[in-house]
């Protein structure tokens, strides 16, 4: 088996203690991912499995092993910028940058959860299939995700903007 990583097969580390942050980062010097707590508390390490977002600094390589990985490098499609990451730079959604990639991560796929119907906390309405995306459902549904500059605000703008709602 292999860890498909951005479209390419990696052999899994063969320590089967290695993180699967750590292998991103360390084994294919995929930097785009960022150590953050490296403890499960602030989603800077988020990437997509299977395009569901996990913290990799809390995840095995190992279990990855079969499974499709796609970090913020992968997310770029060629040459040209996600839509979440120039809505990112459009609405000043980061500051330092550092939590930004696995919040870019975790947006990608927060939105895929609320396209299939995924309620959240705030959801108010469960018996509807279609969930209305608010500024308050997108804070719940990233609040996994810590920026300590502060550029939550922006990062909800450029959500809603992607989501096709009115940016503030
Ligand atoms: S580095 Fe993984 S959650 Fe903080
Ligand atoms: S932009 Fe600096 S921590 Fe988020």
């Amino acid at each position: 088996m292999a860890i498909r990583v951005n479209g390419e097969d990696a052999a899994a580390p063969e320590d089967a203690r290695v993180s699967l942050l750590d292998f991103l980062r360390e084994h294919l010097h995929l930097t785009g991912t960022k150590v953050g707590c490296n403890q499960g508390a602030c989603g800077a390490c988020t990437v997509l499995v299977d395009g569901e977002r996990v913290l990799s600094c809390l995840t095995l390589a190992a279990q990855a092993d079969g499974h499709a990985v796609t970090t913020i490098e992968g997310l770029a499609m060629g040459g040209d910028l996600h839509p979440l990451q120039a809505a990112f730079i459009e609405h000043d959604g980061f500051q330092c940058g550092y939590c930004t990639p696995g919040q870019i991560c975790a947006a990608s796929a927060m939105l895929e959860e609320v396209a299939r119907g995924t309620p959240s906390y705030v959801t108010a309405d469960l018996s509807n299939e279609r969930i209305t995306l608010t500024s308050e459902e997108i804070r719940e549904r990233m609040s996994g995700n810590l920026c300590r500059c502060g550029a939550h605000n922006g990062i909800v703008d450029a959500i809603l903007q992607v989501a096709g709602g009115d940016a503030r």
